[in-house]
């Protein structure tokens, strides 16, 4: 009986689903407990690609239960075509996936609300993946919103999509109204076998001896609150949003594994002190083929940021390291890490989140050699170039803590286990 919470640290895309089907294996149970269709994770299997954007990334092993837990925002029609391709590749659902009864809905609104208000923010934008993620969530602590089981009760779903448009101040067209009823009630028939209240499975599943496994999306970075506010997204990414997300209690989270890329990337708006651009930033993305898995657009990229890293290894109680897409810095000859900020020559104690100070912040860097060999296909550490060796004992001691696992390729074995001292 264990668990064990697999983050993102950083501002997405740091590799988690490569991360959770690796351990996977380990697994009984992979649950979500945020974010919704925002979340692009890829995982490549014997060469096919697989990206998931609301189901959890254990749903590859056919014993694996998943669930998507309470503090998640669902689109209903996203969520039927995600499953129904994957059922088209032979995937299993049926009594394997437990959709939480009070996870949210993503309704069309919200989608158009969420372009709507990026179209009038300009340049001022977020950024965001365009999703509804965030007019979901504010409609959930607005108490207007609908939740996934709401679809099970036909007279209760149209009495709260009434209320819903009343709150926004909207007039549906009867004909409009029962369009979407109907879309509703339909998606709703497809979903009912799945929907039930997960989080007395969860506790029961780890009271029974299995092992779960929380998968994260997003990135600490952009958690609503501790995150790079406003330029972040609507839930809760860190180690605490689990207990909320899921209904797990918080002293049975046993071990939290953070995911860091072994450079850095954002999509989207926001500060991003260590982020460089030009032809280096170019090869970079080619190599790590840096485009949202969700929105395609070109990731931003930066150098590794250990003062950011720090904070957010410290915010989610990280015991433990995973560093990805290490191979992506194959032969770049000179590698930095920032080791702290500065703000008008004066170094700073520690991460700033004020958008107005990390613009401000200047990074202060250690230049480490790179290294020329390829390593996509190393299997243990002993066999990794010594200038990766040493990149990676360098993130290990600013950040003291180990490194467990590295990833040097997009396919499970291409994964290094680290054992004992790295
Ligand atoms: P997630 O959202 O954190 O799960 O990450 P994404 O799936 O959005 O983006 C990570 C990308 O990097 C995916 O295309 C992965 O297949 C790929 N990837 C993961 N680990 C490695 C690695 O070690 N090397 C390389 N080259 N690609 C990797
Ligand atoms: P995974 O789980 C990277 C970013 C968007 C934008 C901000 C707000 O694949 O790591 P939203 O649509 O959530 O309101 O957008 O958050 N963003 C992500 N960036 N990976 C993600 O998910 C992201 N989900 C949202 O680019 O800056
Ligand atoms: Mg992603």
């Amino acid at each position: 009986m264990s668990s064990i919470t697999v983050l993102g640290c950083m501002w997405g895309d740091e590799g988690k689903a490569k991360i959770v089907d690796f351990i996977g294996a380990q697994a009984d149970v992979v649950a979500r407990f945020q974010g919704g269709a925002n979340a692009g994770h890829t995982i490549v299997l014997a060469g096919k690609k697989y990206v998931f954007h609301t189901v959890p990334s254990g749903i590859l092993y056919p014993e694996t239960k998943c669930v998507i837990g309470a503090g998640t925002v669902i689109d209903p029609f996203g969520l039927r075509d995600e499953m129904q391709s994957l059922m088209a590749q032979g995937i299993d659902f049926t009594d394997r996936l437990y959709i939480d009864e009070r996870a949210g809905l993503v309704l069309t609104l919200h989608k158009q609300l969420d372009q709507k208000s990026e179209e009038s923010l300009g340049l001022e934008k977020i950024g965001t993946t365009g999703k509804g993620i965030g007019p979901a969530y504010s409609d959930q602590a607005a108490r207007c919103a609908l939740r996934i089981g709401d679809l099970l009760y036909p007279e209760w779903l149209e009495q709260r999509l009434d209320n819903f448009y009343k709150y926004h101040q909207l007039t549906l067209s009867a004909a409009e109204r029962n369009e979407e009823i109907k879309a509703l009630q339909e998606a709703g028939n497809f979903f009912a076998p799945y929907i039930v209240q997960t989080d007395r499975m969860l506790r029961d599943w780890y009271s029974e001896g299995k092992n779960i496994l929380f998968e994260g999306a997003q990135g600490t970075l952009l958690d609503l609150i501790y995150g790079t506010y406003p330029y972040v997204t609507s839930s809760h990414t860190v180690s605490g949003g689990v207990c909320v997300g899921t209904g797990f209690p918080p002293r049975w989270l046993d071990n939290f594994l953070g995911v860091f890329k072994a450079y850095t990337t954002r999509v989207g708006a926001g500060p991003f002190p260590t982020e460089i651009e030009g032809p280096l930033a170019d090869q970079i993305r080619k190599a790590g083929n840096e485009f949202g898995s969700t929105t395609g657009r070109p990731r931003r990229i930066g150098w590794f940021d250990a003062v950011a890293a720090k904070y957010s290894a410290s915010i989610n109680g990280i015991d433990s390291l995973a560093i990805t897409l290490l191979d992506v810095l194959t032969g770049i000859p000179k590698l930095n890490i920032c080791t702290n900020y500065l703000i008008y020559n004066q170094k700073l104690p520690g991460f700033v989140s004020h958008p107005m100070e990390l613009e401000k912040v200047q990074p202060n860097y250690i230049t480490l050699p790179g290294w020329e060999t390829d390593i996509s296909n190393v299997q243990s550490w002993e066999d990794l170039p010594k200038e990766a060796k040493q990149y990676l004992e360098a993130i290990q001691d600013l950040l003291k803590l180990p490194v467990k696992l590295v990833s040097v390729g997009q396919e499970r074995h291409q994964t290094i286990v680290v054992k004992g001292k790295v």
